[in-house]
Formats: C-alpha cells, structure tokens, sequence
C-alpha cells in the first residue's frame, strides 16, 4: 500500500504531480491555511505533509499526528515548524535552501531602491493625475551608489545582496555571529564589524538573519537610536526580527529616513501607522515570488518528501537526528 500524504495548501500542480507519482494524497488546493483542529484531522495517517511557512507545526499538531514520518516546508525559513519537538519524535524536517537566494536578493533591492528614490509614492501621485510638469524639486530621495550599506547576516542571501551592492560601488560592512572567511570577505569587499558600529554608520541597513530567539527583535528602540536619521532598514527576512512598534516610533520621531519591509511581526497584519506612511515601501511576503523561483522551492519540497518516506536521507533535512537511514 503507498503511503498518504498531505498537502496543505495550493502549490504548482507539477510538484503536486510528483507527489502523486509515488504517494496517495490529500490536497487542500486553497490559499488559506487551514485551522489547527482541520489540520489536525487530515493530517491523521499522514506519513508526509507539504507544508508551507503559514502552517504551524507544533506539539500540539505533533502528539496528535503520530504516524507523521516528514514535514517538507516549501521556505527556506522554518520558524513555522518546532525542530526540537519533530526530532524528538522522529519527525524529518525539510526546507528549501539556495534555490531562493537570488530571487531574495534580486526584491531586496527592489526594496533599496524603491524606498530611497521613491517609486511606490510617485506612482500613485503620477496616476492620481496629480503631476503638473517636471520640477527641480520633486520627490527628492536619496542616492543609493557609494553609500554604506549595512548587512546583518552574511549567509547565502546576504552574500548575494552585497554582490549586488558591488555595482553601485558602495562601502560594505557586515555583521554576523561567526565571521565570514577571508576568501569571502574579500571576494565580497566586505567589512566585519561589530552591530553597534553597522548601525551607526550605514546609510541602509538591510537584515538577512533567521528568526530564533536570540534574533526576535534584533532591531529594537536601543538599536534605532544608534542609526542615522538618514538611514533606511529594510527587512526581508522575517518580521519578528524588527519591534514593529519601535519601528513606527522610530519613523515617526524621524530616528530613520524610511523603511521597506515584505515581512512583518504578526503576518498578515502590519502596524496600522505604517500603511499611512509615504516613506515605507510594504510587499506582502514576496520576496522570493518569482514564478521560476517558487516551483523550485515546491519541487524540491516534493523531492524531499519522496526522498524521506522512501528510505533515503532527505537533501535539505534540518534536524539530522530524525533520520532513521
Ligand atoms: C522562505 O522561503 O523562508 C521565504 O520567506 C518565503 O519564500
């Protein structure tokens, strides 16, 4: 008998296919996560679930599920999923590294640049009809090339931003727990330096750090005095990272210039005071939205899955110490 198999949102229907060329499944082909209880219910004799980053899975879900063998994340990121908890109980977790890292890397620019020349507010001001004729002094923003750009998290992702940042010639400087090699610093023309120092001299800061308990408001009210009143965060990491609402306080006292975020702390909510500022860019989570990106990040869930519940050792397991192999 094939084992079955959860799905429990809409993915492509070609990582979908590949599930159903090896396991019987179940699949929810809707947008909208589902409620613990319902997930807790279909997911009864499930050896495997496809699960995406607005599913959670915990204890509760766990101690209930207990025939489940793999949880195959489409993200890279997998804040949703209690690591500690599914090893214990030989639980695999999967996600989905390397695949996003230009894709991120490409939107966190779109970030930069879009926040500091303005774009999302001359566009609604140009179709508003509001534009009268050119003007030396209209929608004035700031320059990006030979600035500083601060990075906290030289990984895969932040790695590809600075890379990028080496075309608009500016000044580099990283932080991070574990320093980065030589041969990287150099090949990347970045700087090592301690947070306090990154905040204080980078014109954008931009934060490529996973979500842990040690990085959950990682940029706080202490954190924003120390930044320039010229400067520009841009998250596209996860939004726990920033106190969303020092956030606010620190934009409306002008502690920072402005803002663009696509992650936010209690998604899909975002801090009412934020929706009216003009000086912040706000994407909904799609940093790696690309079509060709996202049916990576499906298919190699799916691989994943086939690969777990199929004896092997999963290529992109997080929690070694649940593998059975
Ligand atoms: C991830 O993969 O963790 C992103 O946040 C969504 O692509």
């Amino acid at each position: 008998m094939r084992p079955t198999v959860l799905i429990t949102q809409r993915i492509f229907d070609e990582a979908v296919a590949l599930v159903k060329g090896h396991f019987e499944v179940d699949y929810n082909p809707s947008d909208t996560p589902m409620p613990q209880s319902l997930l807790i219910e279909r997911l009864q004799k499930k050896k495997g679930a496809i699960t995406l980053l607005t599913d959670q899975i915990d204890e509760t879900v766990l101690s209930q599920c207990l025939e489940l063998k793999i949880v195959s994340n489409v993200a890279v990121g997998y804040n949703n999923v209690d690591i500690e908890a599914c090893t214990r109980r030989e639980v695999m977790v999967t996600n989905t590294p390397g695949v996003l890292d230009d894709t991120t890397a490409d939107f966190t620019w779109t970030l930069i640049l879009g926040t500091a020349r303005r774009l999302v507010e001359s566009d609604k001001f140009l179709r508003s009809s509001q534009w009268k004729g050119w003007g030396l002094m209209e929608f004035l923003g700031h320059d990006v090339h030979h600035k500083v750009l601060g990075i906290c998290g030289l990984g895969r992702i932040g790695q590809r931003v600075a890379r990028r940042a080496r075309g608009f010639e500016m000044k580099i400087l990283y932080t991070d727990a574990v320093r980065a090699a030589p041969s990287i610093e150099e090949a990347l023309g970045a700087q090592f330096v301690e947070k306090k120092v990154l905040l204080a001299q980078s014109d954008f800061i931009t934060l490529h750090v996973p979500l842990t308990a040690q990085t959950t408001h990682y940029i706080s009210t202490p954190e924003f005095e120390l930044m320039k009143p010229t400067s520009i965060l841009i998250n596209a990491s996860r939004g726990p990272v920033v106190d969303e609402k020092a956030l606010v306080r620190a934009l409306q006292k002008g502690k920072i210039a402005g803002a663009g975020l696509d992650v936010y702390e209690r998604e899909p909510r975002v801090e009412p005071a934020l929706m009216g500022m003009t000086n912040v860019v706000l994407a909904p989570h799609t940093a790696s939205a690309s079509g060709e990106t996202r049916l990576r990040m499906a298919t190699m869930a799916a691989e994943n899955m086939i690969a777990g519940l199929t004896g092997k050792r999963p290529p992109n397991l997080v929690n070694e110490k649940a593998f059975q192999g």
